[in-house]
């Protein structure tokens, strides 16, 4: 075996060790805390990323069709506005998934000549394979750079490999797995990891109807169910847990006058679940435990956050329906 190879495996190795600490880490904390919670990045495996896929498929699931929509629809008005603000730059899309979307606008900004690396940032190291695999068949000539880790310090290496202008995607409603404080911390984040002149296009999703919004998040061939239910699933094969599905459901509820989503996997019996070799973790009967937030936003509440951000909001591209905005914020 060559030099490099070797040393390349260990460090991917070392990267492995380091991350399965941090989600034992994060899981134990989660668990023992009061309320119990899971964090939501935790979710996308190879097996995650292949549920959301089809919870995208859902009819229910309204979000994806509308922002497909927006990218459809208007990805010539999209493409132009950024062009027109700034003359020369590199994509970066945080949380990229499989980039369904996206690739709708990547193709229009290759079509109309422009010269740019794509960098997809992903937790899920299966995804950024399979973009970095796929991509260039699907759109050819386009430069990919898959990035794979947590948002904020995968941006910061992207700024170490091009120094460029930056474009940031956070596209699919992302921003809503964050609460209203997260999000404005994020952002504020971001702010900082940018240069004058860089834009950042977010996906929000809006306040509608309080029933539509449920739906959406308790479809009725039980797929979201199975995608919460496989985070349990992930920390019994990764972490040497025994968690028992059959005795965990799933539920979600929304409040309109918040805006908050939320998902639980609430407790079917009293129980206890051995979490690697030294912890258990008890639970009560109708106990929950707090999996994920989707905060929805009326168009003042985004540009509120655009302001108090440090961002000044250029554009709003929404579909059809009023349901859902893809906003171009500029440093
Ligand atoms: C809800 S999916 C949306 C995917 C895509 N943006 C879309 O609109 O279809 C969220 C994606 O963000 C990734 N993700 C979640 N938390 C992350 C984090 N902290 N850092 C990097 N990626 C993350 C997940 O792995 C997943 O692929």
């Amino acid at each position: 075996m060559q030099t490099n190879t070797l040393l390349a495996e260990q460090s991917n190795t070392q990267v492995l060790t380091v991350y399965r600490n941090q989600f034992l880490q994060d899981v134990i904390e989660g668990l023992t805390g009061s309320p119990k919670r899971l964090d939501s990045k935790y979710f996308y495996d190879a097996n995650g990323d292949k549920l959301f896929q089809q919870i995208m498929q859902c009819p229910e699931y309204y979000p994806t069709r509308c922002e497909m929509e927006i990218l459809k629809r208007q990805r010539g008005a999209i493409t132009s506005t950024i062009n027109a603000l700034l003359p020369s730059y590199d994509v970066i899309e945080l949380g990229a998934g499989d980039a369904t979307k996206s690739v709708y606008l990547l193709q229009e900004m290759i079509q109309t000549g422009t010269d740019f690396t794509y960098y997809p940032v992903d937790i899920s190291g299966s995804i950024i394979s399979e973009l970095e695999n796929k991509l260039p068949q699907t759109l050819p000539g386009l430069q990919v750079r898959g990035l794979h880790g947590e948002y904020m310090r995968m941006l910061h290496q992207a700024s170490e490999l091009s120094n460029k202008n930056k474009l940031v995607l956070f596209m699919g409603a992302n921003i809503g797995n964050f609460d209203t404080r997260q999000a404005l911390n994020f952002c504020r984040q971001l702010r900082r990891q940018l240069k004058e002149g860089d834009l950042l296009m977010i996906g929000f999703d809006l306040k509608k109807h309080p029933a539509v919004i449920l739906d959406a998040y308790s479809d009725s061939q039980g797929i979201t169910r199975a995608f919460n239910l496989n985070l349990l699933h992930r920390i019994n094969r990764e972490l040497n847990a025994d968690f028992k599905l059959r005795l965990f459901d799933h539920y979600a509820s929304y409040d309109p006058a918040t805006g908050a989503c939320k998902s639980y996997l609430v407790s079917l019996a009293n129980q206890k679940v051995r979490i690697g070799n030294t912890v258990t973790v008890e639970f009560e009967r109708d106990e929950c435990i707090y999996m994920e937030i989707s905060q929805k936003y009326t168009p003042q509440e985004i540009q509120q956050l655009a302001f108090s951000a440090g961002f000044t909001p250029v554009a709003d591209f929404r579909d059809t329906k009023n349901w859902f905005a893809d906003c171009l914020w500029k440093v």
